[in-house]
């Protein structure tokens, strides 16, 4: 009987110099098997950090049902902003089912968790895997793409997101000439200690690998427009507070465009 390894190939301790070397095996890695772990890249006490901004500055209030970036047609309107999302969506099958927070935070706007370096980090790994300029959406969008960094709070009691492979996302690079799709995950809780059961996972031969089982705050998750993933109800039996910021968080830096108009460039 051949074992199969669920858990994704590690790439420990990439740094600057090497990035451009190493994206190539990366890259390799994840054609190859549809995800990759890289540790170091990004420190926990950076996460550790901002995790604690996050939470000390939460309030309920905040919230808003408005979905800002698709109602600029320049993505430099965009605000920092609180978006409670809670709903099931599609004309006939679910494409899109989720409970979740999302904290907009894009570079031009105030770094208000001290999270703007790390953000540059993903983007800077995001485009060497890309094979684009490390600056490219870097600080400012570019013609009409944008990065959309944000954090996502999936609220203990109940937070979840349906299995779904990134069509939408997928579409952008594609659009704009580059090659495949690749996802740039930060993981930012830990499992055991933010939250009990459930969590984020990828499907892999069928099955679902839980990742906050054998990662920590500071790792990062690479994965690709193949790769069927979601997250798994996260602690369900315990009480749904939308007051609380506990739960378990990810960041993403997306390459994104504005839904409606053609953005006019200055
Ligand atoms: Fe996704």
């Amino acid at each position: 009987m051949t074992s199969i390894s669920l858990s994704p190939t590690t790439f420990d301790g990439v740094d600057l110099p090497d990035l451009q070397q190493q994206s190539a095996s990366i890259r390799d890695c994840i054609q190859e098997e549809d995800v990759a772990l890289l540790r170091g890249w990004i420190s926990r006490a950076a996460v550790d950090g901002a995790m604690d901004r996050l939470r000390s500055g939460f309030s309920l209030e905040n919230d808003t049902k408005l979905d800002h970036k698709s109602r600029v047609t320049d993505p430099r309107d965009i605000p920092n902003y609180q978006r409670l999302m809670l709903g099931e969506f599609g004309a006939t099958e679910t494409e899109r089912s989720f409970f979740v927070r999302m904290f907009y935070n894009p570079l031009w706007n105030g770094d208000q968790w001290g999270l703007h370096d790390t953000f540059r980090r993903m983007i800077r790994l995001r485009n060497a895997l890309y094979d684009v300029a490390p600056d490219h959406c870097l600080e400012a969008p570019q013609n009409s793409t944008y990065t959309l960094s944000r954090v996502h709070q999936y609220p203990r009691g109940g937070g979840f997101l349906a299995a779904h492979r990134d069509t939408v996302a997928a579409g952008v690079p594609e659009s704009t000439g580059l090659n495949g799709y690749i996802q740039v995950l930060l993981v930012m809780s830990e499992k055991g200690r933010d939250f009990h059961t459930g969590g984020g996972y990828y499907v892999k031969h069928g099955e679902r690998i839980l990742y906050e089982e054998f990662t920590q705050p500071g790792d990062v998750l690479v994965y690709n427009g193949q790769t069927l993933h979601g997250v798994e109800t996260v602690d369900p039996q315990e009480e749904t507070n939308l007051a609380s910021a506990h739960g378990r968080y990810s960041a993403t830096v997306t390459l994104y465009q504005p839904r409606r108009g053609v953005m006019k460039m200055g």
